[in-house]
């Protein structure tokens, strides 16, 4: 079946005419482009512009940050933990304390080498949160095998736990009481909400089931009114599960999985995965070109959901800093 905007059948997309042809004079905010599939030359799904997104968050959370010091004289302060060398978790932290710094906030680094011990690493963390010039402290993940991530989660000052991984603030999310919210799936409620797609009384469906992503993205949706199912690897028919979706998440870490048979034409296609192909192409769990065929939005890998994790971290340390503020 060919997609929407093709010869046979309407466009689905309320900013393109029949042919194609974009029908609004200025795209809104995060739109990267409408894709046109040069074989065949089908209008594709708009591609969501997550840098520019992530930008304007981020350019919010600057001016609130400069606000916030001028006004009550604190400056946010982000604490970035690495313990050993992982390439690719030195390049994610080095990203977060530099977006720390454009933000105006404090940046504080430890780079540990990979024998320290739980009990140090817990030690540095203690005197974190008893440092009053830092309201947000990040362990990066993975850690080494011989360190237990939920003992040193939880040793987080809850209020400073700016990756909402503990158990304080999963339970808040849980029962809808306020406190940090984990940053990627936050950026991916975020992307929606700023390209105007609404989630109230929307079949919502997540590929994935991590704590960092896949289940706290489904409470979120959940908490907005959608109707959410999680499939994972024991999912007896994913394309069928998934076909049901207005909103198919992505978070499966498993290259490409998500094939253009499993979206439903006119579905929202958010694509959290990022992966090295053999051939070296970094891609998402999305097979895009497939995806794109059929759906109304999608995101693109890079440049879609990855850089909105950066984003609402910093806007999770910032909330940080104005409740401390507030308590004074
Ligand atoms: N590793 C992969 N994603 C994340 C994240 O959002 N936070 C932390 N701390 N580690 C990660």
């Amino acid at each position: 079946m060919p997609p929407d905007g093709g010869p046979d059948r309407p466009c689905r997309s309320p900013f393109l005419d029949n042919s194609g042809c974009l029908r609004y004079k200025q795209k809104p905010l995060g739109i990267l482009k409408c894709w046109k599939d040069e074989g065949t030359g089908w209008t594709m799904a708009e591609v969501i512009d997550g840098n520019r997104i992530a930008q304007a968050v981020r350019d919010e959370v600057r001016t609130q940050a400069f606000e916030l010091k001028e006004k009550k004289g604190i400056t946010p302060g982000l604490a970035v933990i690495l313990v050993g060398d992982d390439p690719a978790s030195k390049i994610y932290v080095g990203r977060k304390e530099k977006a720390a710094a454009e933000a105006g906030f404090l940046s504080r680094e430890f780079r540990l080498p990979a024998e320290t011990t739980e009990d140090r690493l817990r030690e540095i963390v203690a005197g974190l949160n008893a440092d009053s010039s830092i309201h947000g402290i990040l362990v990066q993940l993975p850690l080494p095998k011989h360190i237990n991530p939920d003992v040193v989660i939880e040793t987080i000052d809850p209020r400073k736990d700016v990756d909402g991984f503990h158990p304080v603030n999963i339970g808040g999310l849980f029962t809808g009481r306020p406190g940090h919210r984990a940053c990627t799936p936050l950026g991916v409620i975020e992307l929606l909400d700023r390209t105007g797609i609404p989630i109230e009384g929307k079949e919502a469906v997540i590929v994935g089931r991590s704590n960092i992503v896949g289940k706290p993205l489904a409470l979120m949706l959940l908490n907005r009114h959608a109707t959410v199912t999680i499939c994972h690897t024991r999912t007896k028919d994913l394309g069928a599960v998934a076909r049901r979706a207005d909103i198919l998440v992505a978070a499966a870490g498993r290259a490409e999985m998500v094939r253009g048979d499993m979206v439903k034409d006119g579905a929202v296609v958010v694509d959290v995965g990022i992966n090295r192909r053999a051939d070296g192409k970094l891609v998402g769990d999305v097979a895009f070109a497939e995806a794109a065929a059929k759906a109304s939005y999608i995101t693109p890998v890079p440049g879609g959901v990855g850089p909105m994790t950066i984003a609402m971290l910093l806007r999770n340390t910032l909330g940080a800093a104005q409740q401390k503020a507030q308590a004074r």
